[in-house]
């Protein structure tokens, strides 16, 4: 798993982004192009992914080692439940089962699943700490989860603030990695490039601006 493509790809977007630390621009469209390719690929392939509406596909991608420990440093300090929508290989969930988090990865791609089970068994999570399920996240009620981590696309993040300011508690947290919220205003950023998450406090986003903050 740690070889395969999407690896491969991801180390490729690294590498241009270093080669060329003036030309942003040339290094997301490589990036995009290399992704797009990949994402119509998985988009056939595989299973689970068919049962997912078009405008809200996601390919698979995994956190970095980086990104990862930046996600954890934005959910210091916190504990209980948390959800990873679309946890792929389980990475995110194992980081967050290791620093005391009860996980519930939710993931389409049988194969992953699969993988991401067999990896939360070999790594000795306690019994009933890391969960993954075969669920479809945006079919998912999540009113019940507040420590919330996305790592999904770009196109998806507005239907997602949509979707997770009608359900989630005012005491929620939510980490986007890489892709940020079209709309809400983070509470922290951590980390730079492909690696940058950001935090949002469901209380921060959800209450409207003051009209007149002077009155
Ligand atoms: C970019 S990957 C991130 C994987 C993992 N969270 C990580 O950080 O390494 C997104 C994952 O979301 C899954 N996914 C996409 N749409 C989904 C949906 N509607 N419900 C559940 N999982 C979904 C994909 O199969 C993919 O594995
Ligand atoms: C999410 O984290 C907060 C802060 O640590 C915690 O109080 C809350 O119980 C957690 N949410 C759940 C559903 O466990």
């Amino acid at each position: 798993m740690e070889d395969s493509i999407e690896v491969i790809l991801q180390d490729h977007s690294a590498k241009y982004l270093h080669r060329y630390p003036d030309n942003h621009a040339l290094a997301a469209g490589s990036g995009a192009l290399l992704a797009g390719c990949y994402g119509l690929w998985a988009m056939f392939v595989l299973p689970g992914f068919r049962r997912v509406p078009l405008r809200l596909k996601v390919p698979y991608l995994p956190s970095s080692v980086e990104q990862t420990a930046n996600v954890m440093k934005l959910l210091q300090g916190r504990q209980g439940a948390l959800a990873d929508l679309g946890s792929g290989d389980g990475r995110l969930v194992l980081a967050a089962c290791s620093q005391g988090f009860r996980c519930t990865g939710f993931e389409v791609n049988p194969v992953l699943l699969a993988y991401s089970r067999a990896r939360a068994r070999w790594s000795g999570v306690p019994a009933g700490h890391a969960r993954f399920v075969n669920q479809d996240f945006w079919k998912t009620d999540l009113s019940g989860y507040s420590n919330v981590t996305a790592f999904l696309a770009p196109g998806v993040m507005q239907a997602l603030e949509e979707k997770l300011l009608a359900e989630l508690p005012d005491d929620g947290r939510v980490v986007a990695c890489r892709f940020p919220f079209p709309r809400w205003t983070p509470s922290h950023t951590e980390g730079s490039g492909l690696d940058q998450v950001w935090a949002y406090d469901v209380i921060a986003v959800r209450k409207p601006r003051p009209q007149n903050p002077a009155a």
